[in-house]
């Protein structure tokens, strides 16, 4: 039977891609040590082992079930956090990942497919839509955390794909879960909240309104982490001449006000939308040029109203 390690496989991003690859067949083995993961997916073909990535646990897994290649997510994701606290993020996503790339090589794993972010790309002088080739700009300690790892990653003589996320969002396969982590603030999950709660009226913040873009409010590229998971699936069977970069993301720009309204439309709940403080970290506009991607992997991604409708479904599932 094919194998996999995930890292963060207990995950939002991680579930997800356990799910795609047990649905392919493989035997997944997800390392993770739970800091906002949880495990969900019950699977006999599923093994949870609750360590940190770079640990004993880890490498002897490797070794024991000779494993060549491995999707990394395990790391920390809140940039605006990562403003009050660069060395959690600077650790946690860098440095523990560089000795851990280190002894993965001296282990034999072959290929490792990286979760990188759209925060690489930070402030761009104008509202541009960026291309792999577009100038680095990361603005917060979490998008610098990525871009040195990115940096030494893609040096290595060993198989690196680097996958630069924009913002993941959605259910899983089957409707399973969601975001579900009670500190993330992602748009989604936060209108995911709201809707979950016993509450009937609630005041939705938008935080800025007067940025540089079209409406005043930031704009983002929103991608269905179903789509994410197939291709970080894929990243794992492509051929490869050199280590390679994509932008994984829609190419559509939505602002976030677009978004609510989308929701709006659809929810029960009474919603009183105000404006809030803009939030340290956040560049005003990360639209993905994602032709390079397109032209590798053969895939159909869901469109933003498939994103947000799904998002609601998943509360309302029997
Ligand atoms: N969600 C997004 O929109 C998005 C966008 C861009 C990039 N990414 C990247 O994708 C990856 C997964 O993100 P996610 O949204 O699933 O977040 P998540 O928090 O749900 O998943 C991260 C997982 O890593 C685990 N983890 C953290 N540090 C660890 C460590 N030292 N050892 C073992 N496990 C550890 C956590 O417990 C969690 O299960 C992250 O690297 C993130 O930076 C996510």
């Amino acid at each position: 039977m094919k194998k996999i390690l995930i890292t963060g496989g207990a995950g939002y991003i991680g579930s997800a891609t356990a799910q795609y690859f047990l649905k392919k067949g493989f035997k997944v083995y997800i390392v993770d040590n739970y800091a906002t993961g949880k495990n969900i997916i019950k699977d006999k073909f599923c093994y949870y082992l609750k360590t940190n990535y770079y640990s004993k646990g880890t490498f002897e897994l490797i070794r024991k079930f000779k494993i060549n290649t491995i999707i990394h997510l395990a790391g920390y994701i809140d940039s605006n956090e990562s403003v009050y606290k660069p060395d959690k993020y600077l650790n946690n996503n860098f440095y523990t990942l560089k000795k851990f790339i280190m002894k993965c090589q001296s282990l034999n794993v072959k290929r490792i497919v990286f979760s990188s972010s759209a925060a690489v790309y930070g402030k761009q002088k104008r509202n541009l839509i960026v291309s792999e080739r577009s100038k680095l700009k990361a603005i917060s300690p979490y998008g610098r955390s990525k871009l040195l790892a990115e940096k030494f990653l893609i040096k290595l003589k060993m198989q690196v794909i680097i996958l630069r996320y924009f913002n993941v969002a959605g259910p899983s396969f089957g409707l399973k879960f969601n975001q579900t982590h009670k500190s993330y603030k992602h748009l989604l999950k936060t209108l995911l909240d709201i809707e979950i709660s016993k509450k009937k009226k609630h005041i939705f913040y938008i935080n800025g309104t007067n940025y540089n873009t079209p409406d005043g409010t930031c704009v983002r590229d929103y991608i269905h982490v179903q789509d994410i998971a197939k291709i970080n699936f894929y990243s794992s069977l492509l051929s490869l001449k050199k280590n390679l970069i994509f932008n994984c993301g829609s190419s559509n720009p939505s602002s976030v006000k677009k978004v609510v309204y989308k929701y709006l439309k659809l929810t029960k709940k009474i919603i009183r939308v105000k404006i809030g403080p803009k939030r340290a970290g956040d560049p005003p506009y990360l639209v993905s040029n994602n032709k390079k991607l397109l032209s590798k992997y053969d895939i159909k991604l869901k469109s933003i109203d498939k994103i947000v409708r799904d998002t609601f479904a998943y509360v309302h599932k029997k």
